[in-house]
């Protein structure tokens, strides 16, 4: 399945491709399985009794058996209880052991030992503080024992865990404990099996002094679940919202999708070193903390939705990943693009559905519009990989959620469920592709969806174009729409997408128009989807009473840039009336980014703004009026306020330009922060009186939106100067009663010279000292920080005591939230930034490959800056580079890059 590859990278890399094209089934199947585990932090013995069975219709005579190992000790290796001789039955090699002559059936026993405590990569079995745990996505089974480590293999496992009672009284592992006891010397064990056959990925072990949060949900069909979430003891008060969450998603599941619960018992635990979000291992999910822990004192708004977003992402993989898997790693979008969308879905449901669509496009233009831009674009179903960790993208992930939602948008949620029922009766207990899952929506409906492929073959994010033309005299009104899509890499030209655009018509005051196309026979009313699958495709609507005003990509229907030349009244009117929220938004951010990029522009040399155009005052006017009379206006949504007012953030503005100055982005964007919070003080001040909360603090929508309202008119009081406000937002970053309050003071306070800043920043860490997720908070506050001197406060901050090199979320709050979240700095012109984050990536490398691997990204796009820093970027990239002894993760990027 793997070849050297000769073409696509520079002559002097050795990198070993994996492609989709060379796709093979398993020459074998290993039906079952029982392991044996030996726990111990230095040294963990592992012995796995292998079923062999070959076969037939893939082995090729004289074929040898690789079984995927790394970084294993074989002690001993037997087949059907005789000795196997290394050299004439087996031989060891980089990617593990290879069975010379493997017999047709047999049963293989080996046994190897492993170092959790070395294990810094966190792939395999590792040790988090006192916990041993594991996470085999994608490759990591391979470090636990020799195996055909592929997700199109699935095994019924049977696991004994053996360890100290003392050190580890809690032993976890997959499906149910089916007997536990003690034994001599201190020692006890806990044998799990799991009936449901699974690939190895999905493999998961735990053992440490943990408590349990427990609960239970009753099915649908009556049936009782246990639920229980581990911790330890010091954290076990902060489970109730990851509980609630838990049952609402297992809740949703079957009421949206018909799709219940299939084992009596679902474990969550929380540990405190991951390299990602949470793992849904079957009916045992391990998780980040960050995604499990909360109260009103650590966690902000944001923190509590990012719980019942992932406890619902982990839970509902159980369907989509788990019952029905992946063939092979080229088709993660499978089940992580459908598992998203379904979760986006879910916290729609359980929240304001406008807001978070808000928050999902927003974080798609800010992440995956420039990954799909730059050097590392790659389709959703990429063709070929060096390292699949690298694979876990924003494209991937994000960009797949949205191509599963142009199915819904296309299908209807009708159409949509009648897909995915018949999509779990193919292919339940199977390992399947994203062709598959086409094929299910596309026979469920009676529909053709082959061009719809092409979302997942090519990369790249389409533009679509749009001109239209009213005739007064036949009243008809025609929309000409154009598509076309950048070249990516290895993909120079690209066929037309199958692109829904859901749309309607308003008139000049605002009013929704019915819209008729021509040849159909009555008119709608509300939003309709147009399919755009040509290259230059034209609609006319007949009977259309005045020139309209379009309202397009409603709903953000597809993920795509769409250009029309709208005038600023056009704006105006869609922003205040469109029946769409999304449009709605979009409508004012519209007028806000083409604020920013004009002022933005490096022809336009000239002092910061201190006025505002008038279509940002009368956009920013009509935001706040509601919330600024003698009572809030009916329908009036502080979330959605909020969202209005929050300005288009630098990273996406830099998509929307040739050559990024990201300086000059920063500076605009900050000089309209300012000029806003100047002219609107009064009511800025008026709506942080009104929004202040008194009562208990409730992680509810509503009481967010409030305080997201509330705390971004302090965000741009504090940009405009207010003295009133900053001294509010030092009190506030003092003594707030809950993290959310106390951290957006905190955060606008940082970027000003306030005489307590230094002051209240020891006292915020003096306080949460014991709490790794709030320090966390407090490093990336400093490193966002936009005062000058933040490169030399973060460099000073890596050698603080509560910082921890080896754990992803500290390096991700320090250095990612600098290197990601800082652009203006960490792109300083004297390469400081770049200089500090090579260092980091170089250092970070030497343990954990792929979390150096995540860190690198910032300097990918190098080709996209203005000519000085490309120099500048492009030299880190090359030292990076020429380190020796470069993992494949960061070799794999920044070849990419540097290409
Ligand atoms: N499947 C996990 C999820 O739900 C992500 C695990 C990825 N882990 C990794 N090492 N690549 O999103
Ligand atoms: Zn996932």
């Amino acid at each position: 399945m793997t070849v050297a590859d000769s073409s696509a990278l520079p002559p002097a890399s050795t990198q070993t491709v994996t492609r989709l094209a060379d796709y093979r089934p398993p020459l074998y199947r290993l039906p079952s399985v029982s392991l044996t585990f030996w726990l111990d932090r230095q040294k963990t013995t592992v012995e796995a009794r292998i079923r062999l069975e070959r076969d037939e219709a893939v082995y090729r005579p004289g074929e040898s058996l690789l079984l995927h190992g790394g970084k294993l000790a074989l002690e001993s290796l037997t087949l059907e209880g005789e000795p196997l001789m290394e050299g004439r039955d087996y031989r060891l090699v980089p990617d593990g052991l290879e069975l010379l002559n493997p017999p047709v059936a047999g049963e293989l026993v080996s046994r190897v030992s492993i170092d959790p405590s070395a294990n810094l990569e966190l792939e395999g079995l590792y040790a988090s503080g006192d916990m041993l745990c594991t996470q085999c996505e994608a490759e990591g089974f391979r470090k636990i024992t020799y195996w055909l480590d592929r997700p199109d293999l699935l095994s019924v496992y049977t696991v004994k865990l053996i360890a100290s009672a003392a050190d580890y009284p809690v032993l976890l592992a997959n499906g149910n404990c089916i007997e536990h006891g003690t034994m001599p010397g201190g020692q006890h064990f806990a044998v799990w099996h799991d009936p449901f056959p699974k690939p190895a990925y999905l493999f998961a072990v735990v053992a440490g002094q943990l408590v349990k949060t427990a609960d239970r949900f009753t099915t649908r069909s009556g049936r009782t679940v246990d639920l229980e979430i581990w911790t330890r003891a010091a954290d076990a008060a902060k489970t109730g919202h990851a509980m609630m969450s838990l049952k609402h998603s297992m809740a949703w599941d079957e009421q949206v999708f018909g799709l219940e619960y299939d084992l009596d018992i679902y474990m969550i635990v929380a540990v405190g070193d991951f390299n990602m979000g949470a793992m849904e291992n079957k009916g045992l999910n391990v998780f980040n903390t960050k995604y499990v822990l909360a109260d009103p004192q650590t966690a902000t708004d944001l923190d509590y939705q990012g719980i019942e977003a992932v406890i619902a992402h982990e839970y509902f993989h159980n369907w989509t990943g788990n019952r029905v898997t992946c063939r092979d790693w080229f088709q993660l979008s499978l089940k992580e693009g459908l598992t998203v969308f379904r979760d986006q879905q879910f916290s729609a449901d359980m929240n304001s559905a406008a807001v978070q669509r808000i928050g999902n496009v927003r974080g798609l233009r800010a992440v995956q519009f420039p990954e799909d831009a730059g050097p590392t674009a790659h389709p959703v179903r990429p063709d070929s990989y060096v390292e699949i960790n690298n694979f876990y993208t924003a494209t991937v992930y994000n960009k797949g959620a949205e191509v599963v939602r142009m199915y819904h948008t296309l299908l209807g949620a009708d159409g949509f469920r009648r897909g995915m029922d018949l999509y779990f009766q193919r292919h339940d207990g199977q390992a399947v592709t994203c062709d598959d899952f086409r094929a299910a929506m596309a026979d469920a409906n009676g529909v053709d969806l082959s061009q719809f492929g092409r979302w997942y073959s090519q990369a790249g994010t389409p533009v679509v174009r749009v001109t239209d033309q009213y005739d007064t005299e036949t009243k008809t009104y025609t929309l000409t729409m154009t598509q076309s899509c950048p070249p990516t890499p290895g993909q120079p030209v690209k066929e037309p997408f199958l692109i829904p655009i859901a749309m309607g018509l308003l008139s000049a005051d605002g009013q929704t128009l019915p819209t008729q196309l021509t040849g159909e026979a009555t008119a709608q009313a509300g939003t309709r989807v147009l399919r755009l699958s040509d290259v230059r495709q034209s609609f006319t609507f007949v009977n259309v009473a005045e020139a309209p005003i379009p309202s397009l990509l409603r709903g953000f229907s597809a993920p795509v840039k769409l250009e029309r030349a709208w005038t600023d009244a056009e704006l105006a009117t869609l922003a205040a009336h469109d029946s769409d929220a999304f449009a709605r938004w979009e409508a004012g951010q519209t007028v806000l980014t083409r604020v920013l990029l004009a002022d933005a522009d490096p022809a336009s040399i000239g002092p910061a703004r201190t006025d505002l155009p008038e279509t940002v005052a009368n956009l920013v006017a009509a935001t706040l009026a509601p919330f600024t009379g003698e009572t809030v206006g009916a329908g009036a949504d502080p979330a959605f306020a909020a969202l209005c007012l929050a300005l288009p953030g630098e990273a996406y503005l830099a998509e929307l330009v040739p050559v990024v100055y990201p300086d000059r982005l920063h500076a605009a964007r900050n000089a309209l922060r300012t000029a806003i919070g100047r002219r609107y003080a009064d009511d800025l001040l008026k709506i942080i009186a009104r929004f202040t909360d008194t009562g208990p603090f409730q992680p509810t929508a509503e009481a967010a939106g409030r305080r997201a309202l509330r705390n971004t008119a302090l965000d741009l009081l504090v940009a405009g100067g207010n003295s009133a406000a900053i001294a509010l937002a030092a009190d506030q970053a003092k003594a707030a009663g809950n993290m959310t309050d106390r951290l957006a003071a905190l955060t606008a306070l940082v970027d000003t010279d306030h005489p307590e800043r230094s002051a209240i920043l020891e006292a915020f860490q003096a306080d949460f000292a014991e709490d790794a997720l709030v320090l966390d908070k407090w490093f990336t506050v400093q490193a966002l920080s936009r005062r000058a001197d933040t490169l030399a406060q973060v460099t000073a901050l890596l050698g603080h005591p509560a910082y921890d090199a080896k754990n992803p979320n500290k390096v991700r709050a320090l250095v990612g939230s600098f290197t990601t979240g800082n652009r203006a700095q960490f792109h300083a012109l004297d390469g400081s930034g770049y200089g500090f984050l090579a260092d980091q990536v170089i250092a970070t490398d030497g343990f954990n490959g792929k979390l150096a691997a995540r860190l690198v990204a910032p300097l990918a796009p190098w080709k996209k800056m203005d000519p000085a820093r490309q120099g500048l970027m492009r030299a880190e990239l090359d030292r990076i580079r020429k380190t020796p002894g470069l993992s494949k993760d960061v070799t794999e990027i920044v070849e990419k890059a540097l290409a």
